[in-house]
């Protein structure tokens, strides 16, 4: 039985706390790879349209014996598929690859604000969501301002903002108007994509003091705070690793250590110019 918290999301869905990303997975590659995930008992799966490979998530879950319903599959609209219909007919098309009749969240990959066309993007995924073809709906890589927009626009709150969020990048502003507003926070690259965080000093000495690594030290950080963390990884060890997280529990300075680190520093794109 997999241990993994689930968050209620702002329309009662529910939405395990750990998920397995699949970005730059090769298509070929991402059927296994799931599949390894699914064994290690992840129950959340996090593709997108620009990812190429939901034809690999869709087989692992449907080929896994799990039924439909245990496992929580995401999926995002390609940034050249804003619009009413657009986004309508991506998410039929991604169904479709992913051999599935509705995704549990279908998220706005970039708010492409320079484009202008979010609140009509949005327009259609309360759309899908009304048909049932996404049982939760929301958006990614959207700062305040394009928050305040939906709001100002729909009465839809989005279940989930999908950002930047690891220990270089600890997003407090953007945590806290989620917070005021029923938004869920989902973390993507968790693990600030594997690379120096994980030999930080301060990372470091705690994975010794919790005799676990340095990369289960930031995904129980992340489980702390609340947010949602969907690290990937093609290598079994680490897959298995960064679900190991239920054995042990941060003291509130430790978590407070790990926020500090805090330095604006991003993996990825700016949100407002990407796109
Ligand atoms: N919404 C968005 O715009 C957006 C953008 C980026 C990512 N995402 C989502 O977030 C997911 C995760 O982000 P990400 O892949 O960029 O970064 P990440 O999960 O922070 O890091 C992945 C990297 O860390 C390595 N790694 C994983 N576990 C490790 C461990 N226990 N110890 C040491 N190294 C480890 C992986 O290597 P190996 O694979 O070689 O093991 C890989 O190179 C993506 O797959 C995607 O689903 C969303």
């Amino acid at each position: 039985m997999s241990q993994v918290p689930h968050v209620r999301l702002n329309n009662g869905v529910s939405i395990p706390q750990i998920g397995f990303g699949v970005f730059q997975i090769p298509p070929e590659r991402t059927a296994d790879a799931v599949r390894v995930a699914l064994d290690a008992g992840y129950r959340h799966i996090d593709t997108a349209q620009g990812y190429g490979n939901e034809e690999g998530v869709g087989q692992a879950v449907r080929e896994s014996g799990l039924r439909r319903g245990d496992v929580f599959v995401t999926t995002k609209l390609a940034n050249d598929r804003h619009g009413y219909k657009e986004a309508i007919v991506a998410l039929d098309e991604s169904l479709e690859r992913l051999g599935f009749d509705h995704v549990d969240l279908y998220l706005i990959h970039w708010p492409r604000p320079r484009a202008d066309r979010y609140v009509e993007t949005w327009r259609a995924f309360e759309k899908v969501a009304a048909a049932g073809k996404a049982r939760a709906i929301g958006v990614s890589n959207f700062q305040i301002p394009h928050l305040r927009r939906l709001a100002a626009a729909s009465e839809t709150v989005p279940a989930v903002n999908q950002i930047e969020l690891h220990p270089y990048l600890v997003q407090a502003e953007l945590r806290d108007y989620h917070r005021t507003h029923g938004i869920a926070t989902e973390a993507w690259s968790p693990l600030a994509k594997g690379g120096d965080l994980l030999q930080e000093p301060v990372i470091v000495a705690l994975a010794e003091k919790y005799g676990k690594t340095p990369a289960q030290v930031v995904l129980r950080w992340h489980l702390q705070l609340g947010n949602i963390a969907i690290p990937k990884s093609v290598t079994p060890e680490r897959v298995r690793e960064n679900i190991d997280l239920f054995d042990f529990e941060l003291d509130n300075d430790d978590v407070s250590a790990i926020e500090e680190m805090g330095r604006f520093l991003r993996t990825g794109p700016d949100p407002d110019l990407f796109g």
